[in-house]
C-alpha cells in the first residue's frame, strides 16, 4: 500500500515530539471509481454506493438527521455509552491504543479518553479534512494521548498496520455504520478486526441498531421534516459534480422501506416521471417510478450479532442495551 505522510501538525501546548502524523493510504484511483459509479447507474437495477452521500452538504445534512425526533440511533447509543461508561471501560481495560474507525470529528471517541486513558489515539477516516480538523483540535488539549491519523477507505479492506504499534488495541466502531455492509461483508470486516488478536491483545467496541417494529424504523429513515429525504436526494447533486451528469432534483423523490426478510432499511430515489440522464456521453433512460438504490442499513438482533462476532473469531462478547431495546453496544475480544 503506498503511503504518503501528508502533514504533521503543530502542537504548541504539548512537548516537542508529540506531533500527530497523518498518513494517507487512499489508493483511490478516481478514474476507476468513477467508471464503477457510471456502470452502477447504467445497470438495469441502478444504484449509487452510500459513501457518495458524504460531500460537504451531505455530511452537514447527516449531522442534522441525528437531531431529528425520529432518528433514534445516535442519541440512543450516546445514552448507553454515558450510562454504562465505567462498566464498559472496566471490561475493556485502560491504557490501550484506541483505533477509531470512521472517526469523523472524533467527538464520540474523545468522551472515552478519561475512562480509558488510551496510550495512543488513531483516527481512521475516508475524509482527509475531517481527520486533520479533529486531530488539530485534540492536539490543542495537553491531556490528549499521542495522536495519529490514517486516511483510508476501510470498507474495501481494513489495512491499519502501518499506523499501529504492537500494544494492546481497542477498535472503536460506533454508530451502527456496520449496517451499511451486506452481512457477508460485515462478517469479513469483523474477521479482519479479529485477525489482530493473533499478534496482540485486541478488542472491539461496536454499536448495532437492533431489529424493531417497522413504523419506528421507517420513520427514522423518512423524518417528517424531510431532512433524510434531502440527504438522499443530495447524492444526485454530488454525482452531477463528479460525473458532469444532469440529474434534476425535482424528478426524484425519497423512498425508504424496511424489508423484514432481509432485516434492512432500504433507501431509494424514485423517478417522478420518465427522464433521460446523460452519464458521460451515455444516455440512461429512467421510467416513471423506477428507483435508484442508494443505501442498505442492516438491523440485527442481539443473538444474531453475537453469533456474527463469534463466527468472526471473537471468544467473548458482552452487550449493553437501552430500555426500549432499540440499540446495542457490544464489546468483543
Ligand atoms: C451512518 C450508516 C449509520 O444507516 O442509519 C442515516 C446513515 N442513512 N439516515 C444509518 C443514514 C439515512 C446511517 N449510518
Amino acid at each position: 500500500m503506498p503511503l504518503r505522510t501528508i502533514t504533521a501538525l503543530n502542537r504548541p501546548s504539548a512537548p516537542s515530539g508529540a506531533r500527530p502524523t497523518i498518513t494517507n493510504a487512499l489508493t483511490l484511483d478516481s478514474k476507476a471509481e468513477l467508471d464503477l459509479l457510471v456502470q452502477r447507474l447504467l445497470a438495469p437495477a441502478a444504484s449509487i454506493p452510500p459513501k457518495y452521500f458524504y460531500d460537504a452538504l451531505g455530511s452537514t445534512l447527516y449531522n442534522a438527521i441525528v437531531l431529528t425526533e425520529e432518528y433514534y440511533p445516535t442519541r440512543t447509543e450516546a445514552a448507553i455509552h454515558q450510562r454504562y461508561r465505567s462498566e464498559i471501560a472496566a471490561a475493556i481495560g485502560a491504557g490501550k491504543q484506541f483505533v477509531d474507525l470512521g472517526s469523523g470529528d472524533s467527538v464520540k471517541a474523545e468522551k472515552w479518553f478519561e475512562a480509558l486513558k488510551p496510550s495512543r489515539y488513531v483516527a481512521v477516516d475516508i475524509s482527509e479534512s475531517a481527520v486533520i480538523d479533529a486531530l488539530s483540535r485534540l492536539a490543542g488539549n495537553p491531556d490528549s494521548p499521542e495522536l495519529a491519523g490514517l486516511i483510508t477507505d476501510f470498507s474495501r479492506v481494513l489495512d491499519v498496520q502501518a499506523v499501529m504499534n504492537d500494544s494492546a488495541t481497542l477498535f472503536f466502531y460506533p454508530g451502527s455504520s456496520i449496517g451499511n455492509f451486506m452481512p457477508d461483508e460485515a462478517s469479513w470486516f469483523l474477521k479482519q478486526v479479529a485477525a489482530h488478536r493473533r499478534t496482540n491483545q485486541c478488542g472491539l467496541l461496536i454499536g448495532i441498531d437492533l431489529k424493531k417494529d417497522e413504523a419506528t424504523l421507517e420513520a427514522a429513515y423518512d423524518d417528517a421534516l424531510g431532512v433524510t429525504a434531502s440527504f438522499n436526494r443530495n447524492v444526485l447533486m454530488h454525482v452531477n459534480r463528479l460525473l458532469g451528469s444532469d440529474f434534476r432534483l425535482d424528478d426524484w423523490r425519497h423512498y425508504a422501506c424496511y424489508d423484514s426478510a432481509f432485516g434492512r432499511i432500504e433507501m431509494h430515489l424514485e423517478s417522478r416521471r420518465e427522464t433521460t440522464v446523460n452519464l458521460r456521453g451515455e444516455e440512461r433512460k429512467f421510467r416513471t417510478g423506477e428507483r435508484i438504490h442508494t443505501e442498505n442499513s442492516y438491523k440485527y438482533s442481539v443473538p444474531e450479532f453475537e453469533e456474527l462476532l463469534r463466527s468472526a473469531g471473537f471468544a467473548q462478547t458482552r452487550s449493553w442495551v437501552d430500555e426500549r431495546e432499540h440499540f446495542a453496544v457490544f464489546y468483543a475480544n
